[in-house]
């Protein structure tokens, strides 16, 4: 193998697809001597792009220009941003740790496959979907860590001199990376651990990491329909406020799941009636041995009464297994803002102990709190605590401050959030990539609100304005989406409610739910969200077919179906109600 050419980059702004973008993707050839020290090629600036060293192989230059039906002649060396362009590498023989020497001293280790970004795409104008076909090429290049510095120049021999034992090809790496290769989390992890491994390459496998987990962490230890509970302790977070922690009366394992669930309680026993509530989870354990909800006492709330007032340590509850979509995007590699009104703090604060079990290189978190006062604020000494320990940026924002409540102390506003007091909390955001320092603006951080109705849609109108991006932007909803599945359904149907000895005629105008049908004709199937979400409302369906017109997260199995959102499908439904 023989060097051919060395290319370096100045970090320049350059306007790519109408956005003004830092880079050091441009290169221009020199041919050497030059120095190569630990952090690369002297005189080479990178901008965002962190390995030390990229090296790309002579033969790939025909290939692509066949592929993209460019007249070679067109390129000159660094054209793939390149800082070495070498004859005879090849790079499905070669495994992170590998070692490379080049001329008489360098000496470089293999640290993984090129991850491009859109930025190769724009330079050989091609679509974003460039990107994926370029990564699992097999000839994309590779990155290099300095094990040994030196001089180098064209005309070099390089040389394979050492190959690593027990580890993985960069091929296979960037299959992985990409999606295209299924993998275990033992495997991840090992792969994760591998001495030298790519920054970039090890993001993307971390992020792949957290999103398994989190998949599993939706299957694990499921159950369906009620699971009764018991209440072993009760703390008064405010006044207002108060926490159950429920274990599992059977002692077998609970469910695990995703920080931003519910659990659905069934307090239909402690009532004269049916009485169904969800409320979020508001901590967090990979493996849980309890769930913690913390509920706050409505003036006018009939299951949060039952649950302050008649519910006692020993109390029995039933509840369903975790559910929700208001989920912590742990695969993600942006920074995370989390920005709770009210007794919406519950979700979040399992999001930010969620986040936190991401370790020391997990992007950086904030979190603000918007509440009345001190006195009213629930898990303030909690999340001291984890601001001290994990040094996480935290805002109290107190709109009825007391007169013991310290500004600067208790709280950093006095007032309502805004725009500017999110802007400060994030001034130099910034996540660590490669060792260096990457400067995220709103639009690439990861926004998650819970809230009163008009405390959400008040910061999200503030976020947008101010540049955030609306598809990052996550806030607890118990709305479904509506089913784009367009399909002719019965005009009417006969619908039997067999225990009760019940029927009733269905017809589409009326547009009635099975529950709406069934309450109808005075039957009270249990019910809370009445959206699709909780589960509460799941009855057997013994003859005949249904449909949802809404997209359900979590339909459930067998014959059952969920009243609340399903309509007949067949002229002749028996329910078993
Ligand atoms: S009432 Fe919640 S899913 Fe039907």
């Amino acid at each position: 193998m023989k060097l051919l050419d060395i290319c370096i980059g100045k970090t320049q702004e350059l306007d790519i697809n109408g956005q003004s973008v830092k880079t050091a993707y441009i290169k221009e050839s020199i041919s050497g001597p030059v120095r190569v020290n630990a952090l690369g090629i002297e005189g080479n600036e990178v901008a965002v792009h962190t390995d030390a060293i990229y090296a790309f192989t002579q033969e790939n230059y025909p290939y692509w220009a066949d592929r993209l039906k460019v007249d070679q002649a067109q390129w000159s060396s660094g054209v793939f941003a390149e800082n070495l362009l070498i004859s005879g590498l090849q790079e499905r023989e070669l495994r992170v740790g590998d070692i490379v020497a080049i001329g008489k001293n360098v000496q470089l280790s293999v640290s993984g496959p090129r991850i491009p970004c859109f930025k190769l795409c724009w330079r050989l104008r091609q679509p974003d979907t460039f990107i994926s076909e370029f990564a699992l090429s097999g000839k994309s290049g590779v990155y290099f860590n300095v094990e040994k510095t030196g001089q180098i120049r064209s005309g070099d021999t390089v040389k394979i001199i050492h190959k690593a034992k027990n580890s993985i090809g960069i091929v296979e790496l960037a299959a992985i990376a990409f999606g295209k290769k299924d993998i275990d989390v033992q495997e991840l992890q090992r792969i994760l651990d591998l001495p030298g491994l790519s920054e970039i390459s090890a993001l993307f496998l971390r992020n792949k990491l957290y999103a398994i987990v989190d998949q599993e962490q939706l299957r694990r230890n499921r159950w369906q329909g009620w699971r009764t509970m018991k209440v072993v302790s009760i703390t008064n977070e405010t006044p207002s406020i108060k926490s159950f922690v429920l274990r599992a009366a059977d002692n077998k394992p609970l469910a695990s799941y995703r920080a931003g669930q519910f659990l659905t309680v069934n307090l239909s026993p402690h009532i004269h009636g049916s009485l169904i509530r969800i409320w979020s989870l508001s901590n967090y354990q990979d493996d849980p041995d309890h769930y913690r909800l913390s509920i706050k006492k409505e003036p006018k709330g009939l299951g949060s009464g039952v649950m302050h007032d008649q519910i006692a340590v020993g109390s029995m509850l039933e509840v369903q297994a975790p559910l929700g979509r208001f989920v912590l995007d742990r695969g993600s590699f942006k920074p995370v803002l989390l920005i709770a009104g009210g007794i919406g703090i519950t979700p979040l604060l399992a999001m930010l102990k969620a986040h936190l079990v991401k370790g020391k290189k997990a992007p950086p978190i904030y979190f603000i709190h918007c509440c009345q006062n001190r006195l009213n604020q629930p898990f303030r000494e909690e999340l001291d605590q984890l601001g001290d320990d994990f040094d996480i940026p935290i805002l109290h924002v107190y709109d009825q401050p007391s007169a013991d409540d310290v500004l600067g102390r208790d709280y950093q506003v006095s007032g309502y959030l805004s725009i500017q007091h999110i802007d400060s909390l994030l001034d130099g955001c910034h996540i660590i990539h490669g060792g260096k320092k990457v400067y995220m603006p709103l639009a690439d951080i990861d926004v998650y609100m819970c809230g009163p109705p008009v405390f959400q849609e008040k910061v999200y109108d503030a976020l947008i304005v101010a540049g955030a991006s609306a598809s990052r932007v996550f806030q607890e909803s118990f709305q479904v989406a509506i089913s784009d599945k367009h399909a002719d359904h019965v005009g009417n149907a006969d619908v039997v409610f067999s225990r009760s000895g019940k029927s009733v005629k269905w017809m589409a105008e009326d547009n009635l739910s099975l529950l709406e049908l069934a309450e109808s004709v005075g039957l009270s199937p249990p019910n809370a969200c009445r959206m699709g979400v909780c589960q509460s409302c799941s009855a057997i369906i013994k003859e005949g077919s249904i449909y949802y017109d809404v997209t359900l997260t979590h339909p459930p199995e067998g014959n059952r179906a969920l009243l609340c959102s399903a309509k007949p499908n067949s002229n002749y439904v028996v329910i078993d109600l």
